[in-house]
Protein backbone atom coordinates (compact mmCIF):
# COMPACT_ATOMS: atom_id res chain seq x y z
CA UNK A 1 0.00 0.00 0.00
CA UNK A 2 2.68 2.48 1.05
CA UNK A 3 4.72 1.48 -2.73
CA UNK A 4 5.49 3.88 -5.13
CA UNK A 5 2.86 3.99 -7.58
CA UNK A 6 5.47 5.49 -10.02
CA UNK A 7 8.54 3.40 -9.18
CA UNK A 8 10.87 5.45 -12.08
CA UNK A 9 9.49 8.70 -10.21
CA UNK A 10 10.84 7.62 -7.19
CA UNK A 11 13.60 6.20 -8.34
CA UNK A 12 14.74 9.40 -9.91
CA UNK A 13 14.35 11.31 -6.89
CA UNK A 14 16.51 9.30 -4.76
CA UNK A 15 19.03 9.29 -7.38
CA UNK A 16 18.81 13.21 -6.67
CA UNK A 17 19.29 12.90 -3.45
CA UNK A 18 21.87 10.69 -3.52
CA UNK A 19 23.84 13.41 -6.30
CA UNK A 20 22.84 16.33 -3.95
CA UNK A 21 24.66 14.54 -0.83
CA UNK A 22 27.07 13.32 -3.03
CA UNK A 23 28.11 17.22 -3.94
CA UNK A 24 27.12 18.46 -0.41
CA UNK A 25 29.87 15.49 1.07
CA UNK A 26 32.49 16.37 -1.77
CA UNK A 27 32.41 20.32 -1.23
CA UNK A 28 31.76 20.87 2.92
CA UNK A 29 34.44 23.05 3.11
CA UNK A 30 32.65 25.30 0.91
CA UNK A 31 29.65 25.34 3.39
CA UNK A 32 29.48 27.03 7.61
CA UNK A 33 30.23 24.62 10.01
CA UNK A 34 27.17 25.52 11.89
CA UNK A 35 24.28 28.00 10.94
CA UNK A 36 21.83 29.33 14.03
CA UNK A 37 18.48 28.52 12.95
CA UNK A 38 16.10 31.58 13.19
CA UNK A 39 12.75 31.13 14.22
CA UNK A 40 11.52 30.81 10.72
CA UNK A 41 13.17 28.06 10.65
CA UNK A 42 12.55 27.15 14.00
CA UNK A 43 8.51 27.57 14.03
CA UNK A 44 8.12 25.66 11.17
CA UNK A 45 8.53 22.01 13.40
CA UNK A 46 5.12 23.24 14.94
CA UNK A 47 3.14 22.17 12.09
CA UNK A 48 0.59 20.16 13.18
CA UNK A 49 0.06 16.32 11.65
CA UNK A 50 -0.05 16.57 8.50
CA UNK A 51 -3.58 14.47 7.39
CA UNK A 52 -3.05 14.15 3.31
CA UNK A 53 -0.26 12.78 1.22
CA UNK A 54 2.28 15.48 0.07
CA UNK A 55 4.75 14.50 -3.17
CA UNK A 56 8.16 12.96 -2.43
CA UNK A 57 9.76 16.03 -3.92
CA UNK A 58 7.72 18.57 -2.29
CA UNK A 59 9.08 16.96 1.32
CA UNK A 60 12.70 16.69 -0.21
CA UNK A 61 12.70 20.21 -0.82
CA UNK A 62 11.00 21.20 2.36
CA UNK A 63 14.10 18.60 4.18
CA UNK A 64 16.27 21.11 1.86
CA UNK A 65 14.86 24.14 3.12
CA UNK A 66 14.19 23.99 6.87
CA UNK A 67 16.56 21.18 7.82
CA UNK A 68 19.71 20.43 5.51
CA UNK A 69 21.21 23.66 6.56
CA UNK A 70 20.88 24.09 10.27
CA UNK A 71 22.11 20.87 11.24
CA UNK A 72 25.47 19.96 14.19
CA UNK A 73 27.61 20.38 11.90
CA UNK A 74 29.93 17.55 13.27
CA UNK A 75 30.48 16.44 9.62
CA UNK A 76 32.52 19.49 9.03
CA UNK A 77 36.20 19.65 8.77
CA UNK A 78 36.25 22.82 11.07
CA UNK A 79 34.26 20.82 13.77
CA UNK A 80 36.63 20.14 16.72
CA UNK A 81 33.76 20.63 19.64
CA UNK A 82 32.89 17.95 21.99
CA UNK A 83 33.59 14.71 20.63
CA UNK A 84 32.03 13.13 17.63
CA UNK A 85 32.98 12.16 14.35
CA UNK A 86 32.94 13.27 10.82
CA UNK A 87 30.94 9.94 9.03
CA UNK A 88 32.06 9.13 5.45
CA UNK A 89 30.48 8.58 1.73
CA UNK A 90 31.16 4.95 2.69
CA UNK A 91 28.79 4.80 6.24
CA UNK A 92 26.44 6.88 4.37
CA UNK A 93 25.97 4.41 1.39
CA UNK A 94 25.74 1.48 3.91
CA UNK A 95 23.63 3.09 5.74
CA UNK A 96 20.76 3.10 3.22
CA UNK A 97 21.27 -0.31 2.16
CA UNK A 98 20.75 -1.18 6.01
CA UNK A 99 17.37 0.87 5.54
CA UNK A 100 16.71 -0.17 2.43
CA UNK A 101 17.01 -4.48 3.86
CA UNK A 102 15.29 -3.26 7.52
CA UNK A 103 16.64 -5.90 8.83
CA UNK A 104 15.85 -6.62 12.69
CA UNK A 105 18.70 -7.99 14.65
CA UNK A 106 16.88 -8.69 17.81
CA UNK A 107 16.94 -12.55 16.81
CA UNK A 108 15.68 -15.10 14.11
CA UNK A 109 17.79 -16.93 11.62
CA UNK A 110 19.34 -14.29 9.13
CA UNK A 111 22.78 -13.28 7.51
CA UNK A 112 22.53 -9.70 9.33
CA UNK A 113 23.45 -11.22 12.52
CA UNK A 114 26.52 -12.96 11.24
CA UNK A 115 27.80 -9.29 10.41
CA UNK A 116 26.99 -8.22 13.77
CA UNK A 117 29.00 -11.03 15.09
CA UNK A 118 31.88 -10.82 12.96
CA UNK A 119 32.41 -7.25 14.38
CA UNK A 120 32.46 -8.68 17.78
CA UNK A 121 35.36 -10.96 16.63
CA UNK A 122 37.45 -8.28 14.99
CA UNK A 123 36.83 -6.47 17.82
CA UNK A 124 38.10 -8.97 20.13
CA UNK A 125 40.76 -9.42 17.89
CA UNK A 126 41.84 -6.25 17.94
CA UNK A 127 41.45 -5.87 21.75
CA UNK A 128 43.15 -9.11 22.15
CA UNK A 129 40.29 -10.67 24.21
CA UNK A 130 38.82 -14.02 23.74
CA UNK A 131 37.53 -15.82 20.23
CA UNK A 132 34.24 -16.48 23.25
CA UNK A 133 33.52 -12.92 23.99
CA UNK A 134 29.83 -11.45 23.67
CA UNK A 135 29.20 -8.56 21.75
CA UNK A 136 26.35 -6.26 21.09
CA UNK A 137 25.53 -3.22 18.89
CA UNK A 138 23.69 -0.34 21.11
CA UNK A 139 23.18 3.33 20.78
CA UNK A 140 26.50 4.84 21.98
CA UNK A 141 28.67 4.46 24.85
CA UNK A 142 26.36 5.55 27.36
CA UNK A 143 24.12 2.72 27.08
CA UNK A 144 27.03 0.36 26.94
CA UNK A 145 28.52 1.58 30.17
CA UNK A 146 24.64 1.36 31.58
CA UNK A 147 24.72 -2.47 30.46
CA UNK A 148 28.24 -2.98 31.51
CA UNK A 149 27.08 -1.78 34.78
CA UNK A 150 23.92 -4.55 34.90
CA UNK A 151 26.42 -7.59 34.11
CA UNK A 152 28.25 -6.03 36.77
CA UNK A 153 25.70 -5.86 38.95
CA UNK A 154 24.46 -9.92 38.30
CA UNK A 155 28.06 -11.24 38.45
CA UNK A 156 28.24 -9.60 42.38
CA UNK A 157 24.69 -10.09 43.38
CA UNK A 158 23.95 -13.40 41.47
CA UNK A 159 20.54 -13.66 39.01
CA UNK A 160 18.41 -13.47 42.02
CA UNK A 161 19.08 -9.77 41.87
CA UNK A 162 16.83 -10.07 38.80
CA UNK A 163 13.81 -10.94 40.90
CA UNK A 164 15.03 -9.15 44.06
CA UNK A 165 16.18 -5.78 42.79
CA UNK A 166 19.70 -4.48 43.58
CA UNK A 167 21.43 -4.77 46.75
CA UNK A 168 21.96 -0.64 48.33
CA UNK A 169 25.37 -1.96 49.56
CA UNK A 170 27.19 -2.27 46.25
CA UNK A 171 29.45 0.43 45.90
CA UNK A 172 31.67 1.00 42.19
CA UNK A 173 34.70 3.16 42.05
CA UNK A 174 35.90 5.57 39.22
CA UNK A 175 37.71 9.29 38.92
CA UNK A 176 36.35 12.81 38.46
CA UNK A 177 37.13 12.27 35.00
CA UNK A 178 34.61 9.96 34.24
CA UNK A 179 32.20 11.15 31.71
CA UNK A 180 28.29 11.87 33.36
CA UNK A 181 26.94 9.04 31.40
CA UNK A 182 28.54 6.75 34.30
CA UNK A 183 27.27 8.84 37.05
CA UNK A 184 23.79 8.50 35.56
CA UNK A 185 23.95 4.68 34.86
CA UNK A 186 24.54 4.09 38.77
CA UNK A 187 20.93 6.69 39.07
CA UNK A 188 19.31 4.43 36.57
CA UNK A 189 20.17 0.85 37.63
CA UNK A 190 18.76 2.10 41.38
CA UNK A 191 21.75 1.92 42.85
CA UNK A 192 21.75 5.52 43.23
CA UNK A 193 24.76 8.33 42.71
CA UNK A 194 26.06 7.71 45.87
CA UNK A 195 26.82 3.84 44.96
CA UNK A 196 29.84 5.52 42.55
CA UNK A 197 32.63 6.45 44.88
CA UNK A 198 34.94 9.00 43.07
CA UNK A 199 38.29 8.57 43.82
CA UNK A 200 42.05 9.35 42.15
CA UNK A 201 42.41 6.17 39.93
CA UNK A 202 45.50 4.94 41.41
CA UNK A 203 46.20 1.71 43.50
CA UNK A 204 46.32 3.28 46.98
CA UNK A 205 43.72 5.60 47.02
CA UNK A 206 41.48 2.81 45.23
CA UNK A 207 42.81 0.45 48.20
CA UNK A 208 42.18 2.84 50.90
CA UNK A 209 38.66 3.55 49.64
CA UNK A 210 37.42 -0.41 49.30
CA UNK A 211 39.09 -1.21 52.64
CA UNK A 212 36.60 1.32 54.19
CA UNK A 213 33.85 0.60 52.17
CA UNK A 214 34.13 -2.92 53.07
CA UNK A 215 34.84 -2.47 56.91
CA UNK A 216 31.43 -0.43 56.80
CA UNK A 217 29.93 -3.74 55.46
CA UNK A 218 29.64 -2.25 52.32
CA UNK A 219 30.00 -4.34 49.00
CA UNK A 220 32.78 -2.99 46.60
CA UNK A 221 31.86 -4.62 42.96
CA UNK A 222 33.23 -2.67 40.15
CA UNK A 223 35.86 -0.26 38.86
CA UNK A 224 35.40 2.08 35.92
CA UNK A 225 38.40 2.79 34.49
CA UNK A 226 39.12 5.24 31.59
CA UNK A 227 40.84 4.42 27.88
CA UNK A 228 40.62 8.43 27.38
CA UNK A 229 38.84 10.76 29.38
CA UNK A 230 36.54 12.94 28.13
CA UNK A 231 37.88 16.23 29.04
CA UNK A 232 41.56 15.43 28.09
CA UNK A 233 42.03 11.84 26.31
CA UNK A 234 43.97 10.92 29.29
CA UNK A 235 44.43 7.28 30.13
CA UNK A 236 44.31 5.54 33.40
CA UNK A 237 46.81 2.83 34.02
CA UNK A 238 45.05 -0.06 32.45
CA UNK A 239 47.86 -2.64 34.08
CA UNK A 240 47.72 -1.59 37.51
CA UNK A 241 43.91 -1.29 37.89
CA UNK A 242 43.50 -4.55 35.99
CA UNK A 243 45.91 -6.11 38.51
CA UNK A 244 44.11 -4.36 41.79
CA UNK A 245 40.37 -5.68 40.04
CA UNK A 246 42.00 -9.24 40.26
CA UNK A 247 43.50 -9.07 43.53
CA UNK A 248 39.94 -7.51 44.94
CA UNK A 249 37.74 -9.69 42.62
CA UNK A 250 36.27 -6.80 41.45
CA UNK A 251 34.63 -6.27 38.25
CA UNK A 252 37.18 -4.33 35.71
CA UNK A 253 34.94 -1.98 33.17
CA UNK A 254 36.64 0.50 30.86
CA UNK A 255 35.13 2.99 29.36
CA UNK A 256 36.70 3.13 25.80
CA UNK A 257 34.54 5.92 23.91
CA UNK A 258 37.68 8.02 23.39
CA UNK A 259 40.18 6.03 23.15
CA UNK A 260 39.65 2.25 22.40
CA UNK A 261 39.68 2.73 18.96
CA UNK A 262 43.43 3.60 19.56
CA UNK A 263 44.37 0.07 19.47
CA UNK A 264 44.04 0.68 15.24
CA UNK A 265 47.51 2.52 15.63
CA UNK A 266 50.36 0.47 16.18
CA UNK A 267 51.55 3.80 17.65
CA UNK A 268 48.86 3.96 20.33
CA UNK A 269 48.49 0.82 21.10
CA UNK A 270 51.15 0.46 23.42
CA UNK A 271 49.40 3.60 25.49
CA UNK A 272 46.07 1.16 26.38
CA UNK A 273 48.20 -1.94 27.88
CA UNK A 274 45.84 -3.64 30.01
CA UNK A 275 42.47 -3.15 27.88
CA UNK A 276 43.06 -6.74 27.12
CA UNK A 277 42.22 -7.46 30.65
CA UNK A 278 39.10 -5.75 31.05
CA UNK A 279 36.07 -7.44 32.17
CA UNK A 280 33.98 -5.23 29.89
CA UNK A 281 34.59 -2.81 27.54
CA UNK A 282 31.87 -0.23 26.31
CA UNK A 283 32.87 2.28 23.23
CA UNK A 284 31.57 3.05 19.93
CA UNK A 285 32.03 3.86 16.15
CA UNK A 286 30.52 6.63 15.89
CA UNK A 287 33.70 9.13 17.28
CA UNK A 288 36.78 8.09 16.28
CA UNK A 289 35.94 4.81 14.27
CA UNK A 290 33.69 7.21 11.91
CA UNK A 291 30.72 5.62 11.28
CA UNK A 292 27.75 7.31 10.76
CA UNK A 293 25.66 7.90 14.10
CA UNK A 294 24.62 5.59 16.14
CA UNK A 295 27.03 2.68 16.46
CA UNK A 296 27.65 1.88 20.72
CA UNK A 297 29.07 -1.41 21.49
CA UNK A 298 29.93 -3.34 24.34
CA UNK A 299 32.10 -6.02 24.52
CA UNK A 300 32.42 -8.05 27.75
CA UNK A 301 35.02 -11.14 28.17
CA UNK A 302 32.35 -13.62 29.45
CA UNK A 303 29.73 -14.03 27.12
CA UNK A 304 27.57 -15.96 30.49
CA UNK A 305 27.67 -13.37 32.19
CA UNK A 306 26.12 -10.84 29.84
CA UNK A 307 23.48 -13.74 28.67
CA UNK A 308 22.72 -13.99 32.77
CA UNK A 309 21.72 -10.74 32.78
CA UNK A 310 19.81 -10.16 29.70
CA UNK A 311 18.60 -13.18 28.65
CA UNK A 312 14.61 -13.64 28.61
CA UNK A 313 11.98 -15.94 28.08
CA UNK A 314 8.72 -15.18 25.98
CA UNK A 315 6.52 -17.66 24.21
CA UNK A 316 6.37 -15.74 21.37
CA UNK A 317 9.90 -15.74 21.33
CA UNK A 318 10.71 -19.24 21.64
CA UNK A 319 13.49 -20.72 19.69
CA UNK A 320 13.14 -23.62 16.99
CA UNK A 321 15.21 -26.28 15.34
CA UNK A 322 13.90 -25.53 12.36
CA UNK A 323 12.95 -22.14 10.35
CA UNK A 324 13.31 -18.70 10.52
CA UNK A 325 13.21 -18.56 14.68
CA UNK A 326 16.24 -21.51 14.76
CA UNK A 327 18.96 -20.43 16.70
CA UNK A 328 19.53 -20.94 20.83
CA UNK A 329 20.71 -17.60 21.53
CA UNK A 330 19.74 -14.17 20.10
CA UNK A 331 20.93 -11.08 19.87
CA UNK A 332 18.21 -9.97 22.03
CA UNK A 333 19.22 -12.40 25.08
CA UNK A 334 22.41 -9.79 25.29
CA UNK A 335 20.77 -6.77 25.95
CA UNK A 336 17.84 -4.64 26.44
CA UNK A 337 16.42 -4.49 23.71
CA UNK A 338 14.50 -6.54 21.55
CA UNK A 339 14.06 -5.32 17.81
CA UNK A 340 17.28 -3.76 16.69
CA UNK A 341 18.87 -2.19 13.10
CA UNK A 342 21.52 -3.36 11.28
CA UNK A 343 24.04 -1.11 13.08
CA UNK A 344 26.70 -3.98 12.09
CA UNK A 345 26.49 -3.22 8.66
CA UNK A 346 27.79 0.61 8.46
CA UNK A 347 30.41 -0.29 10.49
CA UNK A 348 31.61 -3.97 8.60
CA UNK A 349 31.12 -1.55 5.49
CA UNK A 350 33.86 0.82 6.93
CA UNK A 351 36.42 -1.60 8.24
CA UNK A 352 36.27 -3.63 4.77
CA UNK A 353 35.63 -0.31 2.59
CA UNK A 354 38.48 1.49 4.45
CA UNK A 355 40.74 -1.41 6.27
CA UNK A 356 42.02 -1.89 9.80
CA UNK A 357 45.44 0.39 8.99
CA UNK A 358 44.37 3.03 7.22
CA UNK A 359 42.07 3.61 9.93
CA UNK A 360 44.64 3.11 12.43
CA UNK A 361 46.56 6.06 10.27
CA UNK A 362 43.56 8.67 10.34
CA UNK A 363 43.38 8.29 13.92
CA UNK A 364 47.05 9.01 14.51
CA UNK A 365 46.53 12.34 12.35
CA UNK A 366 43.97 13.44 14.95
CA UNK A 367 46.61 12.71 17.42
CA UNK A 368 49.06 14.44 15.46
CA UNK A 369 46.69 17.38 14.71
CA UNK A 370 46.31 17.77 18.35
CA UNK A 371 50.36 17.75 19.49
CA UNK A 372 50.50 20.71 16.60
CA UNK A 373 48.13 22.65 17.97
CA UNK A 374 49.93 22.18 21.91
CA UNK A 375 53.15 23.12 20.27
CA UNK A 376 52.39 25.90 18.71
CA UNK A 377 50.32 26.87 22.26
CA UNK A 378 53.53 26.39 24.29
CA UNK A 379 54.82 29.04 21.94
CA UNK A 380 52.71 31.48 22.33
CA UNK A 381 53.12 34.33 25.24
CA UNK A 382 49.42 34.45 25.05
CA UNK A 383 47.85 31.03 24.88
CA UNK A 384 48.58 28.49 28.10
CA UNK A 385 48.12 24.64 27.46
CA UNK A 386 45.57 23.05 30.20
CA UNK A 387 46.36 19.32 30.09
CA UNK A 388 48.95 17.44 28.82
CA UNK A 389 48.10 16.17 25.16
CA UNK A 390 48.11 12.25 25.52
CA UNK A 391 45.41 11.66 22.20
CA UNK A 392 43.67 13.69 20.29
CA UNK A 393 42.41 16.61 22.87
CA UNK A 394 43.66 20.02 23.56
CA UNK A 395 42.77 22.12 26.16
CA UNK A 396 44.32 25.39 26.22
CA UNK A 397 42.90 29.00 27.22
CA UNK A 398 43.86 32.64 26.45
CA UNK A 399 45.42 34.03 29.27
CA UNK A 400 43.68 37.39 31.24
CA UNK A 401 44.89 39.37 34.21
CA UNK A 402 42.24 36.89 36.88
CA UNK A 403 40.98 34.21 36.72
CA UNK A 404 36.94 35.30 36.10
CA UNK A 405 38.25 37.58 32.94
CA UNK A 406 39.97 34.73 31.61
CA UNK A 407 37.04 32.83 31.77
CA UNK A 408 34.69 35.48 30.68
CA UNK A 409 37.14 35.74 27.88
CA UNK A 410 37.54 32.52 26.62
CA UNK A 411 33.38 31.74 26.91
CA UNK A 412 33.09 34.32 24.14
CA UNK A 413 36.05 33.54 22.06
CA UNK A 414 34.53 29.73 21.78
CA UNK A 415 30.64 31.21 21.44
CA UNK A 416 32.21 33.72 18.37
CA UNK A 417 34.01 30.99 16.69
CA UNK A 418 31.37 28.85 16.77
CA UNK A 419 29.48 31.76 15.38
CA UNK A 420 31.61 32.40 12.83
CA UNK A 421 31.04 28.96 10.97
CA UNK A 422 34.77 28.09 10.06
CA UNK A 423 35.84 26.46 13.33
CA UNK A 424 33.97 25.12 15.74
CA UNK A 425 35.92 24.30 19.93
CA UNK A 426 33.61 23.78 22.20
CA UNK A 427 34.56 24.14 26.29
CA UNK A 428 35.33 22.28 29.38
CA UNK A 429 36.62 23.04 33.03
CA UNK A 430 40.07 22.09 34.04
CA UNK A 431 40.82 22.78 37.45
CA UNK A 432 37.96 25.71 37.66
CA UNK A 433 39.52 27.45 34.56
CA UNK A 434 37.33 27.43 31.42
CA UNK A 435 39.37 25.60 28.55
CA UNK A 436 38.94 25.92 24.92
CA UNK A 437 39.12 22.55 23.87
CA UNK A 438 39.77 21.30 20.08
CA UNK A 439 38.69 17.73 20.25
CA UNK A 440 40.20 16.13 16.79
CA UNK A 441 37.78 13.06 16.18
CA UNK A 442 36.73 14.36 12.51
CA UNK A 443 38.73 12.73 9.91
CA UNK A 444 38.51 15.50 7.86
CA UNK A 445 40.45 18.42 9.65
CA UNK A 446 43.75 19.50 8.72
CA UNK A 447 46.77 21.11 10.20
CA UNK A 448 45.19 24.68 7.85
CA UNK A 449 42.39 23.74 10.14
CA UNK A 450 44.31 24.36 13.39
CA UNK A 451 46.34 26.98 12.28
CA UNK A 452 43.31 28.80 11.60
CA UNK A 453 41.56 28.13 15.49
CA UNK A 454 44.91 29.08 16.89
CA UNK A 455 45.11 32.53 14.79
CA UNK A 456 41.51 33.16 15.19
CA UNK A 457 41.98 32.78 19.26
CA UNK A 458 45.09 35.09 19.13
CA UNK A 459 43.41 37.31 17.14
CA UNK A 460 40.05 38.09 19.06
CA UNK A 461 41.58 41.99 20.34
CA UNK A 462 38.76 42.94 21.25
CA UNK A 463 39.04 41.08 24.25
CA UNK A 464 42.98 41.84 24.32
CA UNK A 465 41.97 45.51 24.92
CA UNK A 466 39.88 44.48 27.58
CA UNK A 467 41.81 42.75 30.03
C1 LIG B 1 34.50 8.94 27.89
C2 LIG B 1 33.12 8.98 27.34
N1 LIG B 1 32.21 8.09 27.78
C3 LIG B 1 30.95 8.07 27.32
C4 LIG B 1 30.54 8.98 26.39
C5 LIG B 1 29.12 8.93 25.89
O1 LIG B 1 29.15 8.32 24.63
P1 LIG B 1 27.86 8.35 23.69
O2 LIG B 1 27.70 9.78 23.32
O3 LIG B 1 28.26 7.49 22.54
O4 LIG B 1 26.73 7.81 24.47
C6 LIG B 1 31.42 9.93 25.90
C7 LIG B 1 30.99 10.93 24.93
O5 LIG B 1 31.71 11.79 24.52
C8 LIG B 1 32.76 9.93 26.38
O6 LIG B 1 33.64 10.81 25.95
Amino acid sequence: MLDPKNWEETKQIGHRMLDDLFEYLEHLRDTPVWTYAPDAIRDHFHAPLPEQPQPLDAVYDEFKKYIWPYIGGNIHPGFMGWAQGGGTAVGMLAELLAAGLNANLGGRDHIPILVERQITLWLSELLHFPKTASGLFVTGTSLANFMALLIAKTNASGTSSRVEGVSPLLRGYTSQATHSCVIKAFEMAGLGSKGLRIVPMNVEDLQAAVDKDRSEGLQPFIVIANAGTVDTGAIDDLQALHRFCKKEKLWFHIDGAIGALGMLSPRIAPLLKGIEHADSIALDFHKWGQVPYEAGFILVRDAKKQLETFAAEGAYLKRAKKGMAAGDIWPCDYGPNLSRGFQALKTWFTIKAYGAESLGKMIEHTCDLASYAAKKILASDHLELLAPVTLNIVCFRYKAASLKRSNEINQAIVEELQLSGRVAPSTTLIDGKLAIRAAFFNHRTSYADVDYLLTRVLDTKVFQTQQ
